[in-house]
């Protein structure tokens, strides 16, 4: 039997969402992470460093080993003051750009970037990275190429503005991304999802429409998978592990006007493994899920470990989430690597 011992990986992009189902989401979070960028796309969104902290003390109620790095949520009227309270405050890692109204609970976001400039100015200055939904969200431009269009039209100004400004480009979707992370300074980075690694839009729309896999930014063509399969495996520090996991209930995606998201939280490392395994490149796992994340960071690396073993699973066709269900990416499929 094989195995593959790495340090403990952390998730640099994680949805948890509130109330009752967080007992669900931090348990299987921690099966697996040691630490988690927790995203702040909550109703209402964490806009304030009061509300992350007290968001924080939520997650920690849970009582399990994930330890949760809070996130604040970007709108017009953040303001400088917000920016060095978070920073003091020891418990923020990163600002959250979402342009309003791209995604999930985005309709507080960011109405035009220049609004933000003197936030951005303050986040430089503190050396507070700002993570970004890196998609343009006029109504008119094609949903497959609303990432190339943000690459040009948002991101490279903002960079070329904010010339110290840390920037992780979330969950790249596009080759474009990929070829744009990899010739920018070492101020950026990307996180790469395994819904993103393991599917093209063909999974999403061909033989029917498969409502749990719909997330945004959505499933691509497939030489975009293969990008970003070639950039995860790369061992280019720039890509990091970030789930993306953004649980939503069964009746919430199977719907006429289904939720975007899908749930990874359970079987995450092992659905990485599962790629990494595919394209001969297992070594290049832990980089990508335990160390390059953290070093772009400034955090130390975990010092515990975790086990992988070659040893088929079956993820579960559902799962309980608070009163309602839930269906985990991947249900029902066969893994070929599980946690020892
Ligand atoms: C996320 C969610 O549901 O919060 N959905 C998604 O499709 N990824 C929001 C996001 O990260 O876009
Ligand atoms: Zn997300």
């Amino acid at each position: 039997m094989r195995f593959v011992t790495i340090t403990t990986p952390d998730d640099w992009h994680l949805h948890l969402r509130d109330g009752d189902v967080l007992s669900r989401t931090v348990a299987d979070s921690a099966r697996q992470f040691k630490r988690a960028m927790v995203m702040p796309n909550l109703v209402p969104p964490v806009t304030d460093t009061a509300m992350a902290m007290a968001y924080y003390e939520r997650v920690m109620a849970c009582k399990t080993n994930l330890q949760p790095l809070m996130t604040l949520y970007l709108t017009d009227h953040t303001d400088r003051q917000e920016i060095i309270t978070a920073q003091r405050s020891g418990c923020i890692q990163a600002v959250k750009l979402y342009p309003a109204g791209v995604t999930t609970n985005a309709n507080a976001g960011v109405t035009a970037i220049e609004k933000t400039y003197d936030v951005l100015e303050a986040m430089q200055e503190v050396n507070m990275p700002l993570l970004v939904h890196g998609e343009v969200t006029t109504a008119e431009t094609d949903i497959f190429d609303r990432e190339k269009y943000f690459i040009d039209e948002q991101l490279k100004p903002l960079l070329e503005r904010f010339t110290n400004l840390k920037v992780v480009f979330e969950h790249i979707t596009t080759q474009d991304a990929v070829e744009f992370v990899i010739q920018a300074d070492t101020r950026v980075a990307a996180t790469i999802t395994p819904q993103h690694l393991l599917y093209n839009r063909n999974h999403l729309l061909s033989g029917g429409i498969k409502p749990h896999l719909y997330c945004l930014p959505i499933l691509k063509h497939n030489h975009h998978q293969l990008a970003l399969q070639q950039a995860a495996i790369s061992g280019n520090p720039k890509f990091f592990l970030g789930t993306d996991s953004a649980p939503h209930a069964r009746n919430a995606k199977e719907n006429a006007c289904g939720c975007a998201g899908c749930y990874s939280a359970l079987a995450a490392i092992e659905l990485y493994a599962q790629v990494f395994d595919q394209l001969q490149a297992m070594d290049k796992l832990e980089g990508f899920a335990s160390h390059f994340g953290a070093d772009y960071y400034g955090l130390h690396r975990n010092e515990s470990t975790i086990t992988l073993v070659k040893k088929p699973w079956q993820i579960p066709s559902q799962l309980d989430y608070a009163d309602q269900t839930i269906i985990p990416l991947g249900a029902g499929e066969t893994l070929d690597w599980q946690l020892a």
